[in-house]
């Protein structure tokens, strides 16, 4: 399943979007393209220009990913997060994330469901 997560995430379109939630069960959606598929295949975002999403994390919300291939699939992936601020995730998330930008933390995505469109692959 996850070499079917990696091929859909190469075609991917433009940015993604990152739902979290925050501790009343509010939802907020925020674009994102410093992003990057880990080698154990958990998907990385740096974190730029978090504010309500990082508040969102640190009240232990779970994260859903959306995005669209180039052939207009979609795929929603959700799972557990964590939130790296040193160590090997954060450093490679330094590496690709454009040094103009903050870099701040790596959200990484532990991924424990996909779909696509209502068909659940994982
Ligand atoms: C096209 C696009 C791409 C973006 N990519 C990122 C990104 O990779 N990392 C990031 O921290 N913010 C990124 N942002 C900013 C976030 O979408 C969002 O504005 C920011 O997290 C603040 O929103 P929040 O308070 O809901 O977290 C991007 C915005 C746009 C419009």
């Amino acid at each position: 399943m996850s070499d079917l997560l990696q091929k859909a995430w190469i075609e991917r379109d433009g940015a993604i979007v990152v739902t979290t939630v925050d501790s009343k069960g509010v939802p907020n959606s925020i674009y994102a393209t410093c992003v990057e598929l880990s080698d154990d295949k958990r998907i990385v975002i740096a974190d730029n220009y978090f504010f309500k999403t990082k508040r969102n994390i640190e009240a232990k919300s779970k994260a859903t990913i959306l995005f669209i291939t180039k052939e207009g699939k979609s795929y929603q992936v959700k799972g557990e997060v964590e939130y790296h601020t040193s160590g090997a995730m954060f450093d490679w998330m330094k590496g690709w994330n454009p040094t103009k930008h903050p870099g701040h933390g790596a959200l990484v995505i532990n991924t424990s469901e996909i779909y696509s469109g209502k068909e659940k692959l994982l």
